[in-house]
């Protein structure tokens, strides 16, 4: 039986990809770190909260980290846990490079030291690319240029990740994925504020939902498809980085067109209002990634499209709501 070590097991790719994992017969080990109020709602949601075995440590704790791979000796390790939401990174940038890139280095190391053989998936991002495509357009080739204190973070454990497999020879991977969202995606991330506050109006229990900038565009694709690439990348025979993403990008207007259409709203601007506060110091405007690399190397694909994925998490937040 291969044993997994999934770092943000209570997150929401660490609760699909545990899901997966376990599926295909692995013994999933998740770190947990201290915190007050713990919360296994998003592998409860999944049916799988009794399948995990939970270890202590955090990532901004070197020597938890060293006992953790110690004891497990995984095979494979998936380094998802992060301070993932972009906007906190301006208000704390500290706490973000400390989970973010030193967290990852010191996971990094102490697989090298005391258990070499695990396969490594470090969880990249297309933030790390900002704006610097001319067409908007990304693949494994564009040049980076991050643009908030996150997306500088995140750049750091990725080159770390790839050192440390030119240097040591390890077999590190970096997926560089877009954004990918579900029924448990965090509240804070745009697409499910939207469905929630929408499935909210539709009930009667809020009306209005407020947001920043409205013209940002993303790339969404649909986590339970994602989580399938960062397994691939560590069955392969070599080592590589891959970017993951579904080649079509949508506005947060047009997220706004499906949610509330979903729930018989034509017109929702009477339920929305711009704030301030939501908006970035520095905006990145436009995601679009290119995943030739994936098709073909990884034989991957998106399953769920853009559609599919809104209406999908609409209906997730109607249910929750009226229980
Ligand atoms: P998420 O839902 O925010 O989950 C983050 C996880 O990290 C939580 O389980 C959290 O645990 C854990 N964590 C935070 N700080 C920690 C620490 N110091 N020690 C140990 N665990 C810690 O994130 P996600 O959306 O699943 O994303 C997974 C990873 O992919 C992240 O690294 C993110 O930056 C990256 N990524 C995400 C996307 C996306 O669109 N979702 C795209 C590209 C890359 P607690 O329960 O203790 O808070
Ligand atoms: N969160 C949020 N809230 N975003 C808003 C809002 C709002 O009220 N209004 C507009 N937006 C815009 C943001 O300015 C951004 O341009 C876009 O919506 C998406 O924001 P998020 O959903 O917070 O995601 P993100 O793109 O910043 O970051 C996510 O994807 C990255 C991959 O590209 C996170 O999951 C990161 O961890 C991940 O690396």
């Amino acid at each position: 039986m291969k044993k997994a070590l999934i770092t943000g097991i209570t997150g929401q790719d660490g609760a699909y990809l545990a899901k997966l994992l376990l599926g295909k017969d692995y013994k999933v080990y998740g770190l947990i770190r201290r915190i007050v109020n713990r919360d296994f709602s998003n592998l409860e949601y999944l049916g799988i909260d009794k399948d995990i075995e939970l270890v202590d440590g955090d990532l901004t704790d070197e020597a938890s980290l060293i006992n953790v791979i110690k004891t497990v000796k995984p095979d494979e390790v998936y380094n998802l846990a992060a301070q993932s939401f972009v906007g906190t990174s301006w208000d704390q940038p500290l706490v973000t490079s400390e989970i973010n890139a030193l967290g990852t280095l010191k996971l990094l190391n102490a697989i090298k030291t005391h258990w070499p053989t695990a396969k490594f998936y470090q969880a990249a991002t297309s933030e790390m690319f900002g704006n610097s495509a001319t067409d908007g357009i990304q693949n494994e080739n564009t040049p980076f240029h991050p643009r908030s204190p996150y997306a500088i973070s995140k750049l750091f454990a990725h080159w770390m990740t790839v050192n440390y497999k030119e240097s040591f020879g390890m077999f590190a991977v970096s997926g560089i994925l877009f954004n990918h969202e579900s029924p448990i995606r965090g509240k804070e991330f745009v697409t499910r504020k939207i469905t929630d506050g929408v499935a909210k109006i539709k009930l009667g229990l809020a009306d209005e939902i407020k947001l920043g900038n409205l013209d940002a565009k993303r790339d969404w694709g649909f986590a339970g498809d994602y989580v399938e690439a960062m397994w691939l990348m560590l069955q392969q025979e070599e080592a590589d980085n891959y970017v993951i993403c579904t080649g079509k990008t949508h506005s947060i207007r047009e997220l706004l067109d499906v949610a509330f259409q979903h729930v018989g709203i034509k017109d929702w601007d009477k339920y929305v209002s711009i704030d301030p506060r939501f908006k970035r110091p520095a905006e990145l405007h436009i995601l679009t990634g290119k995943n030739d690399k994936a098709k073909e190397k990884l034989n991957w694909q998106p399953k769920v499209d853009f559609e599919e994925l809104v209406k999908m998490m609409v209906d997730a937040d109607l249910k929750r709501l009226k229980k």
